[in-house]
């Protein structure tokens, strides 16, 4: 019998492997996704897994992967949560249980195990994938069969097997992070009364500590994937660090939000996506330029549509690629630059081209011109407005 388990190196995941042994009576290997979470999260993983009684360690680099193949994806769908919600979380856990299947496969597994608890909404992303990418191979959920409840009782159980950790018994917040994001949950948010404190934010500079002086960013996209930061070529993953590295310092892209999680309850969640809320910003601004009217209105349709497939965790879905495909053929126009303005947490797009722009200054003018007949307009609302016409007759005569 052999696990493999999606491993973090935190005091869960570290605990899960002893449990895992001596509840399944199985080899155990560990399994660590890089999607940009930073150094601190992966530096002597590997000895930590051993040392946990984890048989190997295997940690593959998804960096490209996740931003290419995924971030750059929905950003053409527009997909928002609720309003506000960037999905950094969300739209990271396809791309890991995909890796982690792949390496049950090579290490001939028979089962996969993540950390997830029986609360929330990555358990249904996690398997919704294995689901659909190893349908034969087990899935193990310990936080839904064991009985442990607290960090107390998972040092307790690590200590009773001599196994060491430098987790704490404190641990205020339930964070998640990766290159494009990072969320926290717990401690004082749980009140939704309760103004967030500074120590929860960790990405990005606080918008009141923030410069006096704006700075400028341009973006430059190529048929909807950007392709350079200030007129620098970049790889995905790279231009999305540069965009991360020139946000943060200005406080930009912080929210707040209470969300409806897919297993019903509702939770409270603080979020830092600086690169991303500029990215965003800027790719809605290029989309106003070359989409006409009733294309950005079903680009509408799509980014609300697949906002949910990609928070329920439907990645590996017919309607997911249906959506992408659609969302695809919208993001062939995409093609300019956008300058947007940082300043004290704000993100303000102040300058728009595309070879592509549908904008027309001759047409769009408030002086004089000479391709617009005004007359046209008549004839135009009569008809448009017919069926009111007609009704509004017809109550006269009554
Ligand atoms: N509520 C967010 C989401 O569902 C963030 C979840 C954070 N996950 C975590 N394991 N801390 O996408
Ligand atoms: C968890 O419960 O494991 C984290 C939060 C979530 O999945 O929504």
């Amino acid at each position: 019998n052999k696990v493999v388990l999606a491993y973090s190196g935190g005091l869960d995941t570290s605990a899960i492997i002893p449990w895992l042994k001596e509840n399944y009576d199985c080899e155990v290997v560990a399994f660590a996704a890089d999607v940009g979470q930073g150094d601190e999260e992966l530096e002597g993983l590997k000895e930590k897994a051993i040392a946990s009684g984890a048989s190997e360690c295997y940690i593959v680099d998804l960096k490209e992967e996740f931003v290419s193949e995924y971030i750059y994806p929905t950003l053409t769908t527009g997909a928002i949560y609720e309003g506000e919600y960037l999905l950094g979380t969300s739209m990271a856990r396809p791309v890991i249980a995909k890796a982690q299947v792949e390496v049950a496969r090579k290490v001939g597994a028979d089962a996969l195990c993540h950390g997830c608890t029986g609360k929330g909404n990555d358990q249904v992303r996690f398997e919704g994938t294995f689901a659909s990418l190893a349908p034969d191979l087990h899935v193990i959920a310990p936080w839904r069969e064991w009985d442990m409840v607290s960090r107390e009782d998972l040092l307790a159980y690590l200590a009773e097997r001599n196994i060491k950790t430098t987790a704490s018994a404190t641990k205020i917040y339930s964070r998640d992070a990766n290159a494009w994001h990072i969320s926290h949950e717990g401690g004082e948010l749980e009140d939704p009364w309760q103004e967030p404190t500074k120590q929860i934010w960790t990405m990005t500079v606080d918008p009141e500590d923030a410069p006096d002086q704006a700075e400028r960013v341009t973006l430059s996209f190529e048929e909807g994937r950007l392709t350079k930061v200030n007129d620098e070529a970049l790889s995905p993953y790279q231009a999305l660090v540069k965009l991360n590295t020139i946000a943060a310092a200005h406080g930009v892209g912080r929210i707040d939000i209470v969300e409806n999680r897919l297993v019903g309850m509702k939770s409270r969640g603080c979020y830092e996506t600086p690169g991303g809320t500029v990215m965003v910003a800027a790719y809605k601004a290029l989309e106003t330029m070359v989409l006409d009217k009733a294309s950005l209105k079903y680009r509408e349709q799509i980014g609300l549509e697949y906002s949910h497939v990609m928070y329920d965790g439907r990645w590996f879905t017919p309607l997911n690629d249906a959506l992408l495909a659609g969302a695809a053929s919208f993001a062939k126009r995409v093609t300019g630059d956008i300058v947007v303005k940082l300043y004290k947490g704000q993100a303000t797009v102040t300058q728009r081209r595309s070879p592509n722009s549908l904008y027309s200054e001759d047409f769009a003018t408030f002086g004089a011109d000479d391709v617009y007949d005004q007359s046209h307009a008549e004839g135009f609302i009569r008809l448009f407005s017919l069926s009111s016409r007609i009704e509004a007759l017809k109550k006269q005569q009554q």
